[in-house]
């Protein structure tokens, strides 16, 4: 005989999928509790009856089916996002970093390049902790789907090794912690990047916050575009343009191998972001108005501008062939790409001064690309050294 634990009080999505769930202890051996108990047993059985469809699955606002099953799939790109952020594991402390050392404590760059890799590193140990925080903290919760959490607790996890990357670059270049840590409060131009982010966050992080409402599921929809499509695709990509333009000049490629490895898993999170939002977009029309896409667009250039004059301050007289001007044009161009991609109108028209970037994102998909061990990192019986 079973009593079941936790009350019936007003729950939370999540806590009436759990209650579902709950785990029988020993009853008190009381005839009454006994009746209490079948009748409970008998609800149980008849939730349990009833077998859900994948149909049934809704990305926000899931009423139908809990969070806690699984299978069936409904949304098969979840589960590949999924799947390919698995094949892509990898630790920061497998990349050598003796090269990038000798070349920092040899003074081989100058104080312009050095302050690219200052900024850019000062910049992502932050953004990385913003992204992580923001999604343990603010979407998983509101997103109702098992596939998709499957997903989020795996980009969750990559995160975390984001954020220790730039510890290990720190500690392997004997940086001061306190100088990168803090770029984000000390550096205005970093600061009001991530001011931008963090209002996107406060506001689902609001006690009254729900999705329920139009009100509320367009703030959700805002705080995705804010992280995915701004955040990790475009204010990442000007750093990876910047910090692989020294890899590519053979300098400090430790580090550059790292962004490779980042931004390979910030290509899937992105490419997850965008499925997403046209899934929420296209199971919801009603918070797609025109309103709404106005606001984003205008969020968007304002991101632009945000991202350009980042790139003034990190290259304030050009370095290595790369100057502001050319990056507001990158800026522009990645920006029209990422509105493209979730049905809105590109703005600039701006091209690409750095063709070079599509093929790095090809070939990092390559074995043997690095110098220093395979990119494709495989695990289990798959492991391979070749
Ligand atoms: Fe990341
Ligand atoms: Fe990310």
């Amino acid at each position: 005989m079973t009593i079941w634990t936790q009350g019936d009080a007003e729950r939370t999505r999540d806590e009436a999928a759990m209650a579902d769930v709950r785990v029988p202890v020993e009853a008190a051996a009381d005839p009454a509790a006994n009746h209490e108990n079948e009748q409970v047993d008998a609800k149980t059985a008849r939730q349990h009856a009833e077998r859900f469809k994948a149909a049934d699955k809704r990305l926000i606002n899931c009423t139908q089916v809990d969070v806690n099953q699984l299978m069936p799939l409904k949304y098969h790109w979840a589960w590949e996002h999924y799947v390919n952020g698995c094949a892509n594991h990898w630790m920061p402390s497998e990349v050598p970093m003796t090269k990038d050392i000798e070349t920092w404590r040899a003074d081989k760059l100058t104080a312009a390049e050095r302050r690219v890799i200052m900024r850019n590193l000062g910049f992502f140990a932050t953004a990385e902790s913003l992204v992580g925080n923001n999604l343990v903290l603010a979407i998983f919760k509101h997103v109702t789907n098992a596939e998709c959490r499957q997903y989020l607790l795996r980009q969750a996890f990559e995160e975390a090794v984001h954020s220790h990357t730039f510890l290990y670059v720190v500690d392997s270049l004997g940086l001061d912690e306190g100088e990168v840590f803090n770029m984000y409060r000390e550096i205005p131009s970093i600061a009001r990047k991530d001011a931008f982010e963090m209002e996107f966050t406060r506001e689902v992080l609001d006690p009254d916050f729900t999705t329920d409402t139009q009100e509320g599921a367009q703030a959700f929809l805002k705080n995705l575009i804010g992280y995915y499509i701004v955040m990790e695709g475009i204010f990442f990509y000007t750093g990876f343009v910047m910090v692989l333009s020294f890899h590519r000049r053979n300098l400090m490629t430790g580090i550059g191998e790292q962004f490779q490895y980042i931004m390979r898993d910030e290509t899937i999170h992105l490419n997850f972001g965008i499925d997403l939002i046209n899934g929420i977009k296209a199971e919801n029309p009603h918070l797609w108005t025109q309103e709404f896409q106005d606001d984003m667009v205008r969020r968007v250039r304002e991101a632009v501008e945000l991202e350009v004059a980042y790139a003034r301050d990190c290259l304030p007289n050009g370095i290595l062939g790369l100057n502001a001007d050319l990056f507001r044009d990158y800026v522009q161009h990645i920006a029209d790409r990422r509105l493209e991609r979730i049905g809105l109108p590109s703005q600039y028209g701006s091209k690409n001064p750095f063709p070079w970037m599509s093929e790095t994102m090809d070939l990092a998909k390559e074995k043997n690309f690095f110098e220093t061990r395979v990119t494709e990192y495989q695990s289990g019986a798959t492991l391979s050294w070749d």
